[in-house]
């Protein structure tokens, strides 16, 4: 299909919270071809519709690494159903190009979601693996949520921010998570 350009920290709709799919029309399956055209272009892990520009519930995800066969998983209307644990999370977003720092997640969550056939599934990652904190990380695209609202470190993360010329983090977005900073703590 075709590989799409990826909207940049700042742009108003990522902020925004996307719509439902009702049905998987053709119109979606290219979206989805999109969404995995672009990722693999960009090496992404994940892609979510709205860094493309579309405020739709999609987005897909990628962890094979080096030679291993491509896996792609497409997500469409996802819900996490279930969610426990804490852990750090070093990441970066293809809309936040090279910068990178540490936040909170989940260790464990449980996904239900259409495929990119209309077909109900439901996932479970565990243990803080990559999947685990993609899965976190594009789901909160779909409600304009961005990876730097977990930061550990509000100073570090702007800096990094500053570093590669991107907008300054918008201290309202900030995210408050007792249970996960508490738990992180413990397990210091
Ligand atoms: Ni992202």
């Amino acid at each position: 299909m075709a590989i799409r350009k990826v909207l940049h920290y700042g742009e108003p709709s990522l902020r925004e919270k996307s719509k439902e799919v009702h049905k998987v029309s053709k119109k979606i399956s290219d979206l989805v071809r999109d969404l995995l055209d672009t990722m693999y272009a960009q090496n992404g892990v994940g892609l979510a519709a709205p860094q493309i520009g579309e405020n739709v519930r999609v987005f897909v995800i990628d962890v094979a690494t080096g030679n291993e066969p491509l896996n792609p998983i497409v997500f469409i209307n996802p819900k996490i159903i279930k969610k426990s644990g804490a852990v750090k999370s070093n990441e970066g977003c293809l809309s936040f190009p090279e910068a990178y720092t540490d936040v909170k997640r989940y260790k464990n969550v449980m996904i239900k979601a259409l495929n990119e056939h209309g077909k109900p599934f439901v996932m479970e990652a565990k243990d803080g693996t990559l999947l685990a904190r993609a899965i976190q990380h594009e789901y909160d695209h779909l409600d304009g949520i961005l990876f730097i609202d977990h930061c550990m470190n509000r100073f570090e993360a702007e800096s990094v921010l500053q570093k590669y010329s991107l907008p300054p983090l918008d201290p309202e977005k900030l995210i408050e998570e007792k249970e996960l900073e508490e738990e992180l703590a413990n397990n210091d």
